[in-house]
């Protein structure tokens, strides 16, 4: 009688094992690629929400630290760098589109996910838009408080990462930005707020949310990017230098000259307005341009509209290029690799117009 129970008892207990297994066989496989940030970060106190240190906790740790993310798919983690990032270069960028790339084309890899810092976490995400050649969801994850902070949001930003990154509805959307419940286009959303956890925002807004692990889609980007671009990250060997200089009352033209001088093949206006550009300074970017330097306006406004061509500015007779709805730092990430390919102005802006 005992013995039957027995028998019968491991059975079940044989059966369940194999549906866990099986089960966990049909889980997506995500590679977690970190890189440092707040996400991994730590305070000195749990009151330490906005003061810390950030790039401190390896991929690993962090992964432990949200054990869920185990019921929703077979992770694996790589520690590409360990930075905040604001001192990303453009080596790290390239080093980082190239392992993404590697990751993307392997077959045990259905989706990826990039923590990152949150300060140039936007760079970092429109250049895997524009430089990788997958349709596998690729997401980009960061948070506004370290893990070590009350009401810290890096855990839940980090498995809701893992499950748009394996949720077959995420591909071919391009990069995506997961953070504080939202889904973003990694093309235009921008960190808006530097403190709060609402710090990310498009103009055009989310493409959609993701709640308790599942995804919720309210539009796709239009915008050519991953497999429908020209710039392949298999062909880039390295990237020109473009400088950013800030437009405002009583602007000169100095840091333009000195940036041309530093060897810049481009510098981008975060002009005033609609990308205007002081009086003074026309006549020094009109000298930069006939020196062969690409000039580039684009506007310190965020937050909607775009910088339209021959505005305060006949961008025709200059040969200047409009930045249409990219904000300064994106429109250096365009500019470097659309100067890979050309300096054609005509041919730079279409690219502005299209991705
Ligand atoms: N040092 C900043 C960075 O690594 C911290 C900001 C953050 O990651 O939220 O981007």
């Amino acid at each position: 009688m005992y013995q039957r129970l027995a028998r019968a008892w491991a059975f079940c207990v044989l059966v369940l094992a194999c549906c866990a297994v099986a089960q966990a066989r049909d889980l997506p496989q995500i590679v977690i690629v970190a890189t440092g940030g707040t996400i991994a970060g730590a305070g000195a106190s749990a009151v330490n929400s906005a003061s810390y240190q950030a790039a401190k906790v390896p991929v690993d740790k962090l992964l432990a630290s949200v054990p869920e993310i185990s019921t929703i798919a077979r992770v694996r983690g790589e520690q590409a760098f360990q930075i905040a990032s604001e001192s990303f270069t453009n080596e790290h960028l390239l080093t980082l589109a190239r392992k993404v790339a590697e990751l993307a084309a392997r077959g045990d890899v259905d989706g990826i996910v990039v923590t990152h810092g949150t300060d140039t976490l936007e760079e970092t995400a429109f250049f895997l838009n524009l430089t990788v050649h997958t349709a596998k969801p690729i997401v980009v994850v960061g948070s506004m408080r370290p893990g070590t902070a009350l009401s810290a949001d890096g855990a839940l930003n980090l498995y809701d990462a893992v499950a748009v990154a394996g949720e077959p509805t995420a591909r071919a959307k391009g990069v995506l930005v997961v953070m504080d419940d939202c889904i973003w286009s990694g093309r235009d959303v921008a960190k808006t707020i530097n403190i709060r956890t609402d710090a990310f925002q498009s103009p055009w807004g989310p493409l959609g949310m993701i709640v308790e692990g599942k995804s919720y889609w309210f539009r796709a980007p239009v915008k050519r990017h991953t497999t429908e671009s020209e710039f392949d990250i298999a062909r880039i060997v390295t990237l020109p230098r473009v400088d950013i200089g800030y437009g405002s009352g009583n602007a000169n033209g100095d840091a333009f000259k000195a940036f041309a001088a530093a060897g810049a093949k481009a510098v981008v206006n975060a002009g005033t307005g609609n990308g205007s550009v002081s009086a003074d300074v026309v006549p020094v970017l009109q000298q930069l341009t006939s020196q062969g330097v690409t000039v580039v306006r684009s506007s310190r406004v965020v937050g909607g509209g775009f910088v339209i061509r021959n505005a305060e500015q006949p961008d025709d007779k200059y040969g200047w290029v409009a930045a249409h709805d990219l904000n300064p730092q994106k429109a250096r990430i365009l500019t470097m690799l659309g100067l890979t390919v050309t300096s054609d102005p005509v041919q730079l802006q279409r690219m502005f117009w299209e991705y």
